[in-house]
């Protein structure tokens, strides 16, 4: 694959560097900004090497994390602080608290990770450093590639700016490297809900997404007005496990057209019901709730990998952790012949490890970024087949 400038990174800085040093396309931290501002300090790593160390950093939403993975597929270590009970309270997560937190977290962590693979506040045999530069919060990204570029600069080794969504499809990677392709990859995560068809690791062919809620939002939505707390994913589906899923039908969006999914009608549905049935049990609206997501998931998924022959259907993000989802994607794979693969929870849910993947894989397909790397809230993952 020959990503455009930028390659999968819309909106992020052309991230070309001269031609013949180290990688394939060439590599460099070479000061390509204003000569004046940063300091012209050469890092090249010479060959591109499946032994290459990359320290990843994730700081998108409300995870601080870091990792260093080898050669792109083995976790050597990999620490995720959550900011879950400093959210907890509100309902949801609060931007400018998020930024802050990370801001004190992300020292630690990176501390944490760097000890745990063998190495130092150096970066004594780190390679190079593949940071989150979006989609997320805005002051929340900054925090984590400021630190990648002061890392850079101070350890003299390449950075480059990372996708989340194509970390996310990386993560499956991570745990089998041999999945074979096409894939179909559903990502499902607190802010974004997408099928796309992966015919290698860099191709990518966007089927469908949200018109409205990701599925992550609305179980966040509905376990909230559940009276639930925060995540609402891990919450319903603990409770949902102990209701009737046929309690209450609730509306099944789209089911059979096309690959786009709208949760918002249920969300309302729910509410809706539970307003007029003010002693409906919640184990069984939860189980009722689950059900229609997971019907929807995974009859689009599956009539997806059907119509893009694929071999394998793959979950990522952090409704991928769901107990029902991940049951009736088994079920459903089983039945039509092809593989599943369900990430462990850890990959699933927002870590560094999948950054440092796709960062590994992006050094080799592009170089690194330049110092002058921006973030942006609204990175898409570009198709690029
Ligand atoms: O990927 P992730 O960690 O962060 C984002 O990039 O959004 O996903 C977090 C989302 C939250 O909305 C959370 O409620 C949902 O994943 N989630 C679940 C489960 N565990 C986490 N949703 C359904 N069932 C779960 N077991
Ligand atoms: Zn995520």
């Amino acid at each position: 694959m020959a990503p455009g400038p930028g390659g999968l990174l819309a909106g992020s800085t052309d991230r070309t560097s001269p031609a013949g040093e180290g990688w394939p396309g060439g590599v460099g931290l070479t000061g390509q900004g204003d000569p004046r501002r940063y300091p012209r300090r050469v890092a090249t790593l010479p060959v591109p090497s499946p032994a290459h160390r990359v320290l990843g950093i994730e700081t998108s939403c409300d995870e601080t994390a870091a990792a260093v993975v080898d050669g792109g597929s083995v976790i050597v270590s990999s620490v995720v602080s959550s900011q879950i009970d400093l959210h907890a309270r509100y309902g949801g997560v609060v931007p400018e608290l998020a930024g802050r937190a990370h801001v004190e977290l992300l020292t630690p962590v990176l501390a944490e990770a760097l000890e745990a693979a063998g190495s130092d506040a150096s970066g004594t045999g780190i390679d190079a450093i593949a940071v989150t530069c979006g989609p997320g919060l805005i002051g929340s990204l900054l925090v984590g590639v400021a630190e990648a570029k002061a890392l850079s600069l101070a350890w003299g080794v390449p950075f480059v700016g990372v996708n989340h969504l194509e970390a996310h499809l990386f993560a499956s990677l991570l745990e089998q490297p041999d999945l074979g392709w096409p894939l179909v990859v559903l990502l499902v995560s607190g802010g974004h809900t997408l099928l796309v068809e992966v015919s290698a690791p860099g191709r990518y062919r966007l089927l469908g997404g949200t018109v409205d809620d990701a599925a992550g939002e609305a179980f966040d939505k509905v376990a909230r007005f559940l009276g639930l707390g925060y995540p609402g994913g891990p919450a319903i589906d603990a409770i949902a496990g102990e209701g009737d899923p046929e309690a209450f039908a609730f509306p099944r969006a789209f089911l059979d057209e096309g690959y786009d999914f709208s949760f918002s009608g249920l969300k309302t549905a729910v509410v809706t019901t539970v307003r007029r049935q003010p002693g409906a049990d919640t184990a069984d609206v939860a189980a009722s709730f689950r059900r229609a997501v997971v019907d929807v998931l995974v009859a689009k998924a599956r009539r997806a990998a059907a119509d893009v022959g694929a071999r394998a259907l793959c979950l990522a993000g952090g409704v991928a952790a769901n107990s029902l989802l991940r049951a009736r994607v088994e079920e459903a794979c089983a039945e039509d012949g092809i593989g599943a693969f369900l990430p462990s929870r850890a990959l699933c849910t927002d870590n560094a490890a999948m950054v440092a993947a796709a960062g590994w894989w992006r050094l080799g397909h592009g170089g690194p970024s330049d110092l002058s790397l921006g973030v942006d809230p609204n990175l898409r993952l570009v198709p690029t087949v």
